[in-house]
């Protein structure tokens, strides 16, 4: 048994205001009844809920998103840095997801995390070539040879050529202004693919990962449930 306003918020239906606000309005039908306390409790397995008559399926797994802060690791554990798990606040969501992918400890914005080991997988895959876009701040001026350089591949200080990825540049100054898109995720890939080029990168945070962009209601070191479209999107590839 669980809270009707938690479930929903596991569903993904809105973050928990909002849903006990559809609750006192009398949009949530637990077996064809109104609901009228965001605490009643509902067999979440078993029980028909509705919203403003939209059925809600249950799901088995957790799916959020994380805007990760700097000096947080991307990891269940570690003996340095608190992890992000240590940001979730519901201590059944934090031990039962693991974050899919890394961004390194400096490194701020999009983390998924879910409990579905078989989608972590692939979302983490190489062969899957799940998009990722950042937004980069890098010292030295920005030009066509480093958007071009992107574009073909970089060599990599141990000497890895990178899959083409995509540099597009807002300002080019002292300190230049980009989002890279890539779709692999090799040992800090983006600072190292600038280091190549001779440019140190001064800040970097994970905007996009497929087609799904990191919410900019989130404010750093919160994280909310994903949709089912949100899912999908980022999982397409294009
Ligand atoms: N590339 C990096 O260099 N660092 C990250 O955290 C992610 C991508």
């Amino acid at each position: 048994m669980i809270r009707i306003d938690k479930f929903l918020g596991n569903m993904g239906i809105g973050t928990r205001t909002e849903v006990q606000r559809m609750i006192r309005r009398g949009e949530v039908l637990v077996n064809g009844q109104a609901v009228r306390l965001p605490k009643e409790k509902i067999a979440e397995e078993t029980d028909i809920v509705t919203v403003n008559g939209a059925p809600v399926a249950y799901r088995r797994h957790i799916y959020l998103m994380m805007n990760k802060p700097a000096g947080y690791v991307t990891a269940t554990v570690d003996n340095l840095y608190p992890t992000v798990i240590e940001l979730l606040d519901d201590p059944i969501v934090a031990s039962k997801v693991m974050p899919a992918g890394r961004l390194d400890v400096d490194t701020e914005g999009f983390v998924f995390l879910t409990s579905d080991g078989a989608l972590n997988h692939f979302v983490t895959g190489p062969k899957n070539h799940i998009r990722k876009t950042y937004y980069a701040e890098v010292e030295g001026v920005l030009g066509e040879s480093d958007r071009e350089a992107f574009e073909s591949g970089i060599q990599l200080d141990d000497g890895y050529v990178t899959k083409p990825g995509k540099l597009e540049i807002t300002k080019s100054a002292e300190i230049s202004k980009c989002f890279v898109t890539i779709s692999e995720g090799k040992f800090h890939q983006v600072k190292r693919m600038f280091l190549s080029l001779g440019k140190k990168v001064v800040y970097l945070k994970r905007i996009r990962m497929g087609n799904l962009d990191l919410d900019p209601r989130l404010e750093p070191g919160e994280s909310r449930e994903l949709t089912e479209d949100e899912l999908a999107l980022i999982k397409e590839e294009r």
